[in-house]
């Protein structure tokens, strides 16, 4: 060799370890055929290790560093900081299926059981033992073990079967857990791997921001007598499934969440033996060969696990959820029947209330009353001074009058909206009281009727039973699911507006004026809220029915939820001018847990139906592959048609031909899980344009568990003129105590 190869092969060695140092790596989530790894190997993980080392460049740092996680039950594979030309030479290893970069994961930021009609005289909560010794994992931001809601008074000893643990970390010992909060774990490395250098503010289970206490305390949290907000929603807080138990799986930090880490929780979630997981975050745009939550819930399912996830926060345009996944259940966002209110006391004795969230403290002091039109000039409110302007918003402006009442430093604003969401600007950091058109008036023509006009304000004020509740939230994210638009999405609504659960004791909930406010219990709104509430429902049925699949305790609660608020008529749509909801926004209608304990009728699914599906999806081997985790399967019997408790099909041809007529047809097998010997009848509601049938229109069962089947079938134009048109399909039994129904819908909307 000479000198001058030599040193051309030093700078190649020095180009190599330059570019594998600084060239970009990333994160990969790999997934790996285990039926290919040779005998040799005494585990999957020492095989992926081999695997690794044989495609890592020579000088690249050590081979477990690169290793993030290896899987063991969520998917079969493992993640890993890789290099580009190691990726490409990865792809050709034996066993590879498939891979996908790391990713960022985004959140979908205690009377709510009351208004679900749960009590303890019957239905759902003593049926179910109030859920006890069900385990829900959350898979969340960490959890504030000290909070009262995961006190363990009265509970029985942690079942032997559970194999998770309490990991102690930064300000959390692993005596922190008891018999209700009965593991907490952590994980992080993948967030670690995308920045080396990043400091973890709370390097444990413990929950610095607030969501995971509050999801994991609406899931399953324990009584808390005198639960209230600054004065708003006193009462005793609990969670939907008060004696179920709570094991938390960190995977949300302050400073980032990582898919590679939500997935090592999920992956331990299974092993430690987890029946029921909350997952209130989700991806959007991915397919579901390519969507790790998918993916683990896949893994879940097929070992019984019921997974309930939120359908996310960016409605009300339609085709914006995620997770909208066949095997999981997805939660639409409903308001509740609890308003928070204040009054004002106007000079004249009279007095008006209106909608407020102001945290502050009432005062007694009146100030004069200025009527400021509509509240957008800044010059000619900051004239108004210390005292309260009273401002009309015809036109859509609420949010930019309250942007600068706030930033003006008045004594207060009184607004008066014709918006259909007031609800949804109440939260004030000043003092503020908000008013419909109609309530406002009042107020206006006192206003205008004498010289002096002046009031104070009142705060705090919690008013139950308002009408009309529940109504889909505007923010809750339509369907239908991209990922897979042949399965209706959301699947149910459930409440997610202003819950009041717990919150970590050292973390701001809000401020008024300057000052940082703080508390033990936070109220907010999301999808986010709705998945634990529905989560806590499924623990319910998991302890009153054991036998049941996942697939069968979401049919019992998407059958038995309600479609009706409650003035009895359809669920309206904030995020549609209050026009009903339909069920591209609410699935079947909202939760109703005390029916859910006995559907009589249930739609059950199992792995290999989701398979064939999958099949029918035209998916190459690989992608289902990715999914089933490489176990052999069989696409013999391809079907989009899954046996699910709600229809959409697409009548969007683009043929011009539009006087034939084209027909849809569905196969749906329901078992019988009510009375022994019944006989159900169909009915169907009208569906304009269409022509939909039911046959056999009459089902007789013999006997418990015995299965029959049916066809629905919907005939219509190649394309519909309406984008959507919606009705349902009720089996009611002759007794008339149960009442099976599903929502249908029809679209003109591209899959
Ligand atoms: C991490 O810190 C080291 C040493 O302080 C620095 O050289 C490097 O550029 C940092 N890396 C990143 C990604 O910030
Ligand atoms: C709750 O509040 C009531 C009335 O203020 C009081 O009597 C009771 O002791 C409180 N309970 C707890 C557990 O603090
Ligand atoms: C309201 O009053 C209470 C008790 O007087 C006080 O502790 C609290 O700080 C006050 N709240 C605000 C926002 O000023
Ligand atoms: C509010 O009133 C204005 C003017 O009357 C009208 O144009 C607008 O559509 C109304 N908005 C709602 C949401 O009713
Ligand atoms: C309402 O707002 C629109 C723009 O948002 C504006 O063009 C229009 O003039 C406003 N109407 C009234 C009556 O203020
Ligand atoms: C799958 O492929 C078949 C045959 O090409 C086609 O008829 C069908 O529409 C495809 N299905 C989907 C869901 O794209
Ligand atoms: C595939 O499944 C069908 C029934 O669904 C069965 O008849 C067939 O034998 C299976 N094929 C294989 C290769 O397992
Ligand atoms: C119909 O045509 C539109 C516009 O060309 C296209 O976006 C859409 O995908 C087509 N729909 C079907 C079902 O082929």
């Amino acid at each position: 060799m000479t000198f001058l190869t030599q040193l051309s092969l030093y700078l190649w060695f020095l180009f190599i370890a330059f570019s594998s140092t600084f060239a970009d790596s990333d994160t990969y989530i790999v997934h790996m055929d285990l039926s290919s790894m040779p005998k040799a190997f005494s585990s999957h993980h020492t095989w992926y290790l081999a695997t690794l080392s044989s495609v890592s460049s020579p000088s690249s740092s050590s081979i477990s560093s690169k290793l993030v996680y290896s899987y063991t039950n969520a998917i079969s594979g493992f993640s890993a900081i890789l290099t580009p030309s190691e990726l490409k030479a990865l792809k050709n290893s034996q066993g590879y299926i498939s891979s996908i970069k790391d990713m960022t994961v985004k959140v979908d930021t205690t009377h709510s059981y009351q208004f679900l009609g749960l009590n303890s005289n019957n239905g759902a909560w003593p049926v179910s033992h109030y859920g006890e010794d069900v385990i829900i994992g959350v898979v969340d931001s960490g959890i504030w073990p000290e909070s009262k809601s995961f006190n363990d008074d009265g509970m029985s000893e942690i079942p032997t079967r559970w194999k998770g643990e309490c990991e102690s970390g930064t300000k959390f010992s692993s005596s922190l857990c008891n018999k209700k909060l009965i593991g907490a774990r952590y994980f992080n490395k993948g967030l670690l791997a995308k920045n080396p250098n990043l400091t973890i503010s709370m390097n444990s289970a413990r929950d610095t921001e607030g969501h995971g206490t509050h999801t994991s305390s609406t899931a399953a949290g324990s009584y808390v007598e005198n639960a209230s907000f600054f004065g708003y929603a006193m009462g005793t807080s609990r969670g939907m499934a008060p004696k179920a138990r709570v094991a938390m799986y960190k995977a949300l930090w302050d400073e980032g969440a990582q898919l590679s880490d939500i997935l090592a929780a999920i992956d331990q979630g299974i092993a430690d033996g987890v029946d029921i997981f909350s997952m209130s975050i989700g991806i959007d745009g991915l397919e579901l060969y390519n969507d790790p939550i998918a993916i683990a819930a896949f893994a879940a399912m097929e070992k019984g696990i019921f997974v309930s996830t939120s359908a996310g926060n960016e409605g009300p345009y339609l085709e914006t959820l995620h997770n909208g996944t066949p095997w999981v259940l997805n939660v639409a966002a409903g308001t509740n029947d609890r308003e928070f209110q204040g009054t004002l006391n106007l000079g004249n004795g009279d007095s008006a209330s209106g909608l407020s969230f102001y945290l502050g403290n009432s005062s007694s002091n009146e100030f004069p009353l200025v009527f400021s039109g509509a509240c957008d000039d800044e010059k000619s409110l900051k004239k108004v001074g210390h005292k309260i302007a009273v401002c009309l918003d015809t036109n859509d402006t609420l949010s930019a009058q309250v942007y600068y009442v706030g930033n003006v430093k008045l004594a207060g604003g009184v607004f008066i909206s014709n918006t259909t969401d007031l609800s949804s600007y109440i939260q004030s950091t000043f003092p503020a009281i908000f008013y419909n058109l109609e309530e406002g008036k009042k107020i206006l023509d006192y206003v205008k009727s004498v010289p002096d006009p002046k009031a104070s304000f009142h705060f705090q004020e919690t008013v139950i039973g308002a009408k009309s509740a529940p109504k889909l939230a505007g923010y809750s994210s339509r369907g239908p699911s991209s990922s897979c638009p042949f399965v209706l999405k959301p699947d149910v609504m459930a409440p997610g507006d202003r819950i009041l659960a717990s919150w970590p004791s050292n973390s701001p909930v809000t401020y008024v004026g300057s000052q940082q406010l703080f508390s033990n219990f936070n109220v907010i709104s999301g999808t986010s809220m709705a998945c634990p509430h529905a989560a806590g429902v499924a623990a319910l049925l998991r302890r009153a029915h054991p036998e049941w699949s996942p697939a069968a305790i979401r049919s019992a609660i998407m059958t038995t939820s309600k479609e009706l608020d409650n003035t009895e008529n359809a669920i309206k749509d904030i995020g549609s001018n209050n026009q009903p909801a339909n069920p591209l926004g609410i699935g079947a209608g909202h939760i109703d847990p005390n029916k859910a304990l006995d559907p009589g009728l249930i739609y059950d699914a199992n792995s290999e139906d989701y398979i064939n599906l999958l099949c029918a999806l035209n998916f190459t081997e690989k992608q289902i592959r990715t999914i089933t985790r490489s176990k052999s399967y069989n696409c013999s019997n391809p079907s989009l048609d899954l046996n699910y408790p709600s229809f959409i099909t697409y009548f969007n041809s683009n043929d011009t031909d539009s006087d034939s007529l084209t027909m849809k047809e569905f196969q749906r097998t329901v078992t019988n899980v009510g009375d022994g010997n019944s006989v159900y009848i169909a009915k169907l509601t009208k569906l304009d344009g269409l022509k939909v049938s039911v046959s056999p229109d009459k089902l007789e069962f013999a006997k418990q568990y015995e299965k029959k089947s049916y066809k629905l079938i919907i005939e219509g134009p190649r394309r519909m003129k309406d984008v959507l048109v919606y009705g349902s399909l009720t089996w009611t039994d002759s007794s008339g105590k149960y009442s099976v129904r599903s929502p249908i819908v029809a679209t003109s909307l591209s899959p």
